[in-house]
C-alpha cells in the first residue's frame, strides 16, 4: 500500500454561475521515503493538490489516503490535528509572523507539537545561528 494515494480527486470552485475545475480527476501514489516533485503550468492545479494533501482544503469528490488513513473524510477538528501532528508544509510565501524573530517563529510552532526539537539547536543546524534574532523581513527568501 502506498504512503500517499490520490484516487480520482476533484476540487471544483463555484464562482457565480461558473464552475472552476481546479483539480479534475487527479490520481497518483507516493511511496514512503520517496522524493516527489509536482510539475505543471500555472493554473494546472498544483497548489490545489498540495493544499488538499496538507489538510488546508478539502475534496469535492474522490479519495485521499495518507499512511492508511482516509484524510478526505476528515472534518475541521480532525483536519486541525492532521495539520498539527502529521504534516510539514513550507508555504510559497512563508507565512512567518512578521513581528516575531526567527527563533520566536520556530518557538511558536514548538508550543503546539508533541515532543518538539529545541528551537535554537534546530536553527543552528540549518545555518541560521547568527540570524535567530532577525525578523523575517531581514532574512533572505532562502534563509
Ligand atoms: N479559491 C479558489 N477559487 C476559485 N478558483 C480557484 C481557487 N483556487 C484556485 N483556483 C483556480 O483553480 C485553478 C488551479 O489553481 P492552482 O491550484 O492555484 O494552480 P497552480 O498552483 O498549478 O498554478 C486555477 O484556474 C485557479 O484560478
Ligand atoms: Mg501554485
Amino acid at each position: 500500500m502506498s504512503f500517499v494515494r490520490f484516487t480520482d480527486v476533484c476540487r471544483y470552485y463555484t464562482m457565480g454561475n461558473n464552475v472552476i475545475k481546479a483539480a479534475n480527476g487527479v490520481s497518483f501514489a507516493i511511496e514512503k521515503g520517496e522524493f516527489c516533485v509536482i510539475v505543471g503550468p500555472s493554473g494546472a492545479g498544483k497548489t490545489t493538490v498540495l493544499n488538499m494533501l496538507g489538510g488546508m482544503d478539502s475534496v469535492t469528490s474522490g479519495e485521499i489516503v495518507v499512511d492508511g488513513v482516509k484524510v478526505s473524510d476528515f472534518k475541521e477538528k480532525k483536519l486541525t490535528e492532521y495539520r498539527r501532528y502529521d504534516v510539514g508544509f513550507v508555504f510559497q510565501f512563508y507565512n512567518l509572523i512578521q513581528n516575531l524573530t526567527a527563533i520566536e517563529n520556530v518557538e511558536i510552532a514548538s508550543e503546539i507539537c508533541k515532543d518538539p526539537l529545541d528551537a535554537a539547536k534546530t536553527l543552528e543546524e540549518v545555518g541560521l545561528a547568527d540570524r535567530m534574532k532577525n525578523f523575517p523581513a531581514q532574512l533572505s527568501g532562502g534563509e
